[in-house]
């Protein structure tokens, strides 16, 4: 599973970045206003470091300002995948923006059939909202599921892009059900890697080498 991270500010994602297992980003609209800086300059910035795939927004509502939005916001870089609502419009800008070669985030996905006609429309992601379906009490992550099922029933080749991931429970079940990228907030990407019984094992190995008084080096 790639993992992504969920964030449109360039100062976050560097750090993460540094790792070496940051394979792309997803931004939308709040996570820019959020940083503060000019949306071009951000996304600029944020493609020199990732090479992987880099989703940025598109804000117009109707499927033609959509495209040339999507057109605009392509050329900032060649790894920028354009992102649109699951609506109409962003059905019909998806099809003619990957019919032009471009990779396109159907985003905002809350039902199979939504995930169905992305797939249909050449979507390269569809990206399905976990943390918001479990807020109003639906099952999150049984959407991801049914999604895996249909695409693998017709062998669609759109990826399945788990997003609005909240805890680690949710990427260790986003694995499990067979999601090709889980997009995480940094804060997120970090608390992966840790558990306190590694952090107890470590300092009682540590402990045990310093009494040889031996050094590998
Ligand atoms: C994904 O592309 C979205 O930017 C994101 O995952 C939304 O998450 P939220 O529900 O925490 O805002």
């Amino acid at each position: 599973m790639k993992l992504f991270l969920d964030s449109a500010d360039p100062k976050e994602i560097a750090s993460a970045v540094a790792t070496g297992l940051v394979d792309g980003v997803t931004t939308n609209p709040s996570l820019a206003a959020k940083t503060g800086m000019k949306l071009t300059d951000a996304l600029r910035a944020i493609c020199e470091m990732v090479p992987g795939s880099v989703s940025a927004e598109v804000t117009a509502t109707d499927a033609d300002a959509m495209i040339a939005e999507g057109k605009h916001l392509a050329k900032i870089a060649s790894n920028i995948t354009v992102k649109v609502p699951l609506t109409w419009d962003g059905l019909r800008a998806c099809k003619a923006l990957s019919g032009e070669g471009h990779t396109v985030n159907v985003t905002l996905c809350f039902s199979p059939n939504q995930a169905l006609l992305a797939a249909k429309a050449g979507a390269t992601f569809i990206s399905p909202f976990i943390g918001r379906l479990d807020d109003i009490g639906a099952d999150g992550m049984e959407l991801i599921r049914e999604i895996r099922l249909i695409y693998d029933n017709y062998n669609f080749a759109t990826e399945i892009l788990a997003a609005s991931i909240r805890h680690p429970m949710h990427v260790r079940e986003a694995a499990l059900a067979g999601a090709d990228v889980c997009t995480l907030p940094p804060a997120l990407f970090k608390q992966l890697a840790h558990h306190p019984l590694t952090d107890k094992g470590l300092a009682a190995f540590l402990e045990d080498w310093k009494k040889t008084g031996q050094s590998i080096l």
